[in-house]
């Protein structure tokens, strides 16, 4: 087998697994006698020609250090040079190749790309920077709206943390006959808030891709049997005619129909958390893939768990399977975007459950 020089990157925003996963790459490669380089703050790092990097192998970690949330690579700087500042430039050339460049200084067979949909649009849309040598990407996010993967990591951590937060609350919402309307994250997909909500049982779950009336929500809390209890909210969703977060918007309109409440925002604890036993296996099984595609020849491709296979991806096939927007940031940048599917069995089962989810489908 021929020997090899693999990079690994953590991009985008954290999320727990990352460590798992960069620690199941550093045993493969240690396996196959490849000598693995970590670049520091993603592409930052990178930019910084010559990159900041350091030496990984299996002294890195101890096994059980790699459970832990965060990245030990990190995942970027504020404040620095990037896509985002170098697209209001009008820079953005000049930015690519220098990360280009960099790459190249490095001395690389293959960059594993650990990074979300926004980041492998990005490896996609600007793949000259990654042609000269093999990229293979894994999709994280507590998102999970990265399309053609049943899973990405960090998204079961996240609906652990999220649900361990609610078991929680509920027992002061109990206490005080009193609702908690409790804000996920998630940008504009519903996923992280539908898998929590449906776990934890919540009174109304209410998401982006469904259309919900507030007065029926109201109508709902009003006939529920109980006098407390948890309405979760999508960070994504919007109100007509309202402005704010999300979770005040029908914080106040719970409170002009006289239902006592109270908001509450997990924020980036749904980022944190020791890695659920399925994000552990996830990561695995994501990192043997990317490495048998790296022996493959492989490149531009998006390791993928489809029907319980492991399996790789092209990255023109995942910008393809999805829904095009915008770049929220980068000017010109257009992102690959999946979310709750109307056929969603969750959804089902949260209105057999009794669960207000909005609604028409949109
Ligand atoms: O994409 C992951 C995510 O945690 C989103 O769910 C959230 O909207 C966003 O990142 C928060 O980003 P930041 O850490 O920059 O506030």
């Amino acid at each position: 087998m021929a020997t090899k020089r693999i990079g690994i990157m953590t991009t985008g925003g954290d999320c727990s697994g990352l460590n798992t996963t960069i620690q199941r790459l550093i045993d493969g490669c240690t396996k196959r006698k490849w000598s693995v380089v970590g670049i520091l703050d993603g592409t930052d790092g990178l930019y910084a020609n010559p990159a900041r990097t350091i030496k990984l192998d299996t002294h890195t970690f101890d096994f059980e250090n790699s459970r832990l949330a965060g990245s030990i690579l990190s995942n970027g700087n504020a404040g620095t040079t990037n896509f985002e500042t170098s697209a209001k430039a009008g820079k953005l050339a000049a930015y690519n190749k220098r990360l280009k460049k960099s790459l190249h200084d490095l001395n690389l067979d293959a960059l594993v790309l650990i990074g979300g949909n926004g980041s492998l649009s990005l490896a996609h849309l600007y793949r000259e920077i990654y042609n000269d040598l093999q990229l293979v990407c894994i999709p994280k996010t507590i998102d999970m709206d990265i399309p053609l993967t049943d899973k990405t990591i960090g998204f079961d951590t996240a609906v652990q943390q999220l649900v361990s937060y609610c078991d929680q609350l509920i027992m002061t919402a109990r206490s005080h006959h009193r609702w908690f309307v409790v804000q996920s994250m998630g940008r504009n997909c519903g996923k992280l808030a539908l898998h929590a909500g449906v776990a934890i049982n919540a009174n109304a779950i209410l998401i982006p891709e469904i259309k919900f009336d507030v007065n029926n929500l109201i109508k709902h809390i009003k006939q529920s049997a109980k006098d407390y209890g948890i309405i979760m909210v999508a960070e994504g969703i919007s109100i007509r005619g309202h402005s704010g977060k999300p979770a005040d918007m029908i914080s106040r309109a719970l409170n002009n129909a006289n239902i006592a409440n109270r908001t509450a925002f997990p924020e980036h604890i749904q980022r944190a958390g020791d890695t659920v036993a399925t994000d552990r296996i996830l990561a695995s099984g994501f990192a043997e893939t990317a490495l048998n595609a790296i022996e493959n020849n492989e490149t531009f491709v998006m390791t993928a768990l489809q029907n319980g296979e492991y399996k790789t991806v092209s990255l023109n096939e995942f910008f393809d399977a999805g829904i095009p927007e915008k770049d929220p940031k980068i000017i010109g940048a257009m992102t690959s975007n999946a979310y709750v599917e109307p056929n969603d069995t969750l959804l089902q089962t949260a209105t057999d459950m009794g669960i207000y989810i909005g609604e028409k489908r949109k």
